[in-house]
C-alpha cells in the first residue's frame, strides 16, 4: 500500500510538471462554433461520420446543440445533394463543464473507388457548418488485378511530453505526410493516453487530453477512415488504478463514445472487437484487454474493465469470423487476412519504462501470455497473414511463426505462418522502451525510435511492409511478403 501511495504521488507530480499550456477550449458555446474532432470510420458499403460539440447553456442545464445531426454529401463539391441517413448522439460525462456531445451519421450505399465531398450541416443554435471535406471509398477489386492499397498503422500515440522528447507531434506530422499514399489509418490501441493525466483537477484533464488529441489527429480523421481498437490506456480514467475513477469514466466508456466503429455489423461488439473488408484484405480487430480468461484489463485487475459479453463470446466470434473469411469464395476475393490487437504475443522484452533512483515507476509493456493462450490457437489455424500489435514502444518485425511460436522460415517468400509485428512506436507520453532481452531468434527487423508502419497490398499475392521513422519522415525498411496461395490458400 505504501508503494502504491509513493507511486501515486511521484506520478501525479510528474504529469503536473509536463502538462502543456493550451488547455482546450471553453466548454460554453456563447457563439456558433465549429464541429470538432471530425472523424470517419468504415461501414460495409459506406462510412460513419462523427463529430463532437459542446452544447449550450439554458440556465442550469447544458443542452445538446445538435438535435438532428446531419451531413450533406455528393460526388460534386458544389452540389452535395444527398443527406446522411441514420443519426444518433451520445454523451457520457454528466458534469457540464467537461460534457461533450458525440454525433454520428451514416452514409451508406456509396460507390467503390469514388471521391465523395461532405459537409456537416449547421444547426439552429451553437454549431456552424463544417468546411467541405472529402474522402475516397475503397477500390473495387476484380480478381487478383493490381489495385494497390496502403494501410497506415500507428500504435501507442499520445501528446508531447518531456519523456517522449516532444516527438509525438513528429509522428503526427509524419502520418500527415503519408496521407496522400494511405487509403486509411489504423490506431491499434493506446490513443491519447488521457488516463495518464486523469487524476489532475477533478478528472477534467482526462477529457481535455482526449479533446486535444482528437483535435491533433483531425486533419487525418476528417478525410479518411481512422479505425481504432482498444488498448490498456483506454480502459479507465487512471492507469494506476480504476478505484479512484468516477463510474462514467470507467470501462472503456470514453473510448466507446469518442469513436464509433461498426462493431455490431460484423457480429462484434462496439469498438471492442469487429471486422471489415477493404480491397483485397479482410481485417479483424480483436480486444486483448477484456473478454477472455485472465484478460489483462479484465474484472478484478487494476484497470477492472469488461467483461462485455463474458469470457467466451469474443473468441467464439473470432473463430467464426475467420471460418467465414476462409470460405474459398471469400478467400479468393480477399486473400489477405490481417488480425490486429493491442498486445503482442511474441518478441523482445523491455525494461521498466520510467525509473527513479532505480525504482520502477512505470512497468515495462510486455508480451501477453493470456492473449497467446486465448487467441493464438485460432490465429494460426486459419491461415492469417499478419498479426499487428502495439503496446511495446518500438517496432519489431518477426519471421513467420507457427502455432508454437516457432519460426517457420527466416524469410517472407512463400512460407506459411503468421507474421507478427509489434508496433507501439507512435510516441507514448512515457517515451520509448529499451530492450531487456532481445528475441534474436524471431526478429527480422527492429527499430527503437518513434514511427509507424504502412502495409502495402499490391495484389492477392504480393505485399510490402514499410516502416517509417517519425523524425526523418522516411521509410527505413521495406520488407516484401509473397504468398502464392496455391495450396489451400496457405
Ligand atoms: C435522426 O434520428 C432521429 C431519431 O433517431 C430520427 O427521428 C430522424 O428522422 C433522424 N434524422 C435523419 C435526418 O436521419
Ligand atoms: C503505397 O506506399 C508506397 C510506399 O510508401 C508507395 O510507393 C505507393 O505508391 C503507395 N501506393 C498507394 C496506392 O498509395
Ligand atoms: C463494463 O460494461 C459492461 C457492459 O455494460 C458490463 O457488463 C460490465 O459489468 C462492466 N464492467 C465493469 C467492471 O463495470
Ligand atoms: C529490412 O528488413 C529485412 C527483414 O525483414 C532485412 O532483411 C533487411 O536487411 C532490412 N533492410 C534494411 C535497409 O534495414
Ligand atoms: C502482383 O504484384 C507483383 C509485384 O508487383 C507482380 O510481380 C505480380 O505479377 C502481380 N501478380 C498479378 C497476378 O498481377
Amino acid at each position: 500500500m505504501a508503494t502504491y501511495a509513493v507511486n501515486m504521488i511521484v506520478y501525479i507530480l510528474m504529469f503536473l510538471s509536463i502538462i502543456t499550456k493550451d488547455v482546450g477550449g471553453s466548454a460554453i458555446c456563447w457563439t456558433k462554433t465549429d464541429p470538432e474532432h471530425i472523424r470517419i470510420a468504415l461501414r460495409p458499403t459506406g462510412v460513419t461520420i462523427s463529430w463532437t460539440t459542446c452544447g449550450y447553456w439554458d440556465f442550469w442545464n447544458l443542452i445538446n446543440d445538435t438535435p438532428t445531426p446531419q451531413v450533406a454529401y455528393g460526388t460534386d463539391p458544389k452540389v452535395c445533394d444527398k443527406l446522411s441517413s441514420y443519426n444518433f448522439t451520445t454523451s457520457y460525462n454528466p458534469y457540464p463543464i467537461v460534457k461533450r456531445f458525440f454525433h454520428n451519421v451514416y452514409l451508406d450505399n456509396l460507390d467503390a473507388g469514388t471521391k465523395y465531398y461532405y459537409k456537416i450541416q449547421e444547426t439552429e443554435k451553437c454549431v456552424r457548418a463544417s468546411s467541405i471535406l472529402s474522402f475516397t471509398t475503397a477500390p473495387l477489386i476484380i480478381n487478383c488485378e493490381l489495385q494497390p492499397i496502403n494501410i497506415s498503422i500507428v500504435g501507442d500515440l499520445g501528446l508531447n511530453t518531456y519523456f517522449n522528447n516532444y516527438e509525438a507531434e513528429q509522428t503526427i506530422i509524419a502520418m500527415k505526410k503519408y496521407i496522400s499514399i494511405s487509403n486509411f489509418f489504423m490506431h491499434i490501441g493506446d490513443i491519447s493516453y488521457a488516463d495518464l493525466y486523469g487524476a489532475i483537477v477533478n478528472f477534467d484533464f482526462y477529457e481535455d487530453t482526449w479533446n486535444r488529441f482528437q483535435k491533433a489527429i483531425e486533419p487525418i480523421t476528417s478525410i479518411m477512415p481512422y479505425q481504432v481498437l482498444p488498448g490498456n490506456h483506454e480502459a479507465t480514467c487512471l492507469q494506476l488504478s480504476d478505484k479512484v475513477c468516477p463510474q462514467h469514466l470507467k470501462n472503456f466508456t470514453a473510448y466507446n463514445n469518442r469513436f464509433h466503429m461498426s462493431g455490431e455489423l460484423s457480429g462484434g461488439y462496439k469498438n471492442m472487437w469487429y471486422s471489415y473488408d477493404y480491397g483485397q484484405a479482410h481485417i479483424v480487430m480483436i480486444n486483448t484487454e477484456t473478454d477472455f480468461k485472465d484478460a489483462p484489463s479484465g474484472p478484478g485487475t487494476t484497470l477492472n474493465a469488461g467483461n462485455f459479453l463474458g469470457i467466451d463470446s469474443q473468441l467464439a466470434w473470432f473463430e467464426q469470423d475467420l471460418i467465414e473469411a476462409n470460405k474459398p469464395e471469400n478467400r479468393a476475393e480477399r486473400p489477405w487476412i490481417i488480425v490486429a490487437g493491442h498486445r503482442p504475443m511474441f518478441g523482445s522484452t523491455s525494461k521498466a519504462q520510467v525509473q527513479i533512483a532505480g525504482y520502477p515507476i512505470i512497468a515495462p509493456s510486455d508480451n501477453c501470455a493470456a492473449c497467446r493462450d486465448a487467441f493464438l490457437p485460432i490465429l494460426c489455424k486459419y491461415g492469417v497473414d499478419f498479426f499487428m500489435a502495439g503496446h511495446v514502444h518500438w517496432m519489431e518485425l518477426l519471421y513467420p511463426l507457427d502455432c508454437n511460436g516457432d519460426v517457420v522460415a527466416n524469410h517472407f517468400n512463400n512460407v506459411d505462418g503468421v507474421i507478427h509485428v509489434t508496433n507501439g512506436a507512435g510516441a507514448a507520453p512515457t517515451g520509448a522502451e529499451t530492450v531487456d532481452t532481445a528475441d534474436m531468434y524471431r526478429r527480422a527487423f527492429f527499430f527503437g525510435g518513434y514511427g509507424f508502419q504502412q502495409l502495402e497490398i499490391k495484389n492477392c499475392t504480393h505485399a510490402t511492409l514499410h516502416f517509417i521513422d517519425s523524425s526523418t519522415k522516411q521509410i527505413i525498411n521495406s520488407t516484401d511478403v509473397v504468398r502464392s496461395r496455391s495450396a489451400n490458400n496457405i
